[in-house]
């Protein structure tokens, strides 16, 4: 069994001292940073774009997991690649021709996620399944850090892991809010492989410890 991933959201880093947070990032336990974009119109919140991703990209040294939430995400493609994305996940709610869309990514030399908000049903994903390599559950609305789980995200995990196995697919599932060390485990047992965690991280006293302990609780 792989090892199950941490991937801190800098949407909760203090971004006075954002290279101080990216540095705290580098030297845990953590595997990816994820990286939050919001337009103020597929959500309603505005987080940062370009020029702050370029500036963590000049820091970051592990992978970095873009998850747009923005509407009409092929027009900016090429940028994230540019940019330094390793992971580009668009929303399925946000892309008119999906699968136009992860080809497009992947001729970008990108790996490909679509992101799916609590109320979108697992089925959607049957015919992309084969063509992406992650799929992002977001386990509260998309728009904000420091929201509760929702729990039906552990049966869409487990109807997930299902689909991958019928289509004997090669995908990763990222689970995305209110992650803590109280649903970590479990989402991991339904079938999870990466965990995104914003708040839980960066507004705990001791982050790297709280990395390594969610680390290990999510391979135990
Ligand atoms: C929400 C973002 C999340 C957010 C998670 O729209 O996609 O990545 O940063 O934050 P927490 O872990 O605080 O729920
Ligand atoms: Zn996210």
């Amino acid at each position: 069994m792989s090892s199950k991933l941490i991937a801190p959201s800098l949407l909760a880093a203090d971004f006075g001292n954002l290279q101080r947070d990216i540095e705290m990032v580098n030297s845990s336990e953590a595997d990816w940073f994820h990286i939050d974009i919001m337009d103020g119109v597929f959500v309603p919140n505005i987080s940062y774009g370009m020029p702050v991703l370029k500036a963590i990209s000049k820091h970051a040294k592990k992978t970095i997991d873009v998850h747009l939430m923005i509407v009409d995400p092929d027009r900016y493609i090429k940028t994230f690649s540019d940019l330094g994305s390793d992971i580009l996940t668009v929303h399925y709610e946000a892309c008119t021709h999906l699968h136009r869309t992860v080809q497009a990514i992947k001729a970008e030399g990108m790996k490909a996620g679509v992101a799916l908000n609590p109320h979108t049903n697992i089925n959607v994903l049957e015919d992309i399944i084969n063509d992406i390599d992650l799929v992002l559950i977001m386990s509260v609305n998309p728009g904000f850090g420091g929201q509760s789980f929702i729990e039906n995200t552990y049966n869409k995990v487990k109807q997930l892991k299902q689909l991958i196995k019928d289509k004997n697919a090669n995908v990763m599932i990222e689970i995305d809010g209110g992650v803590t060390n109280k649903n970590a485990k479990q989402l991991v047992d339904a079938g999870a492989d990466a965990l995104v965690a914003g708040s839980y991280v960066f507004k705990s006293d001791n982050q790297i410890e709280t990395i390594k302990d969610l680390k290990a609780l999510a391979n135990s």
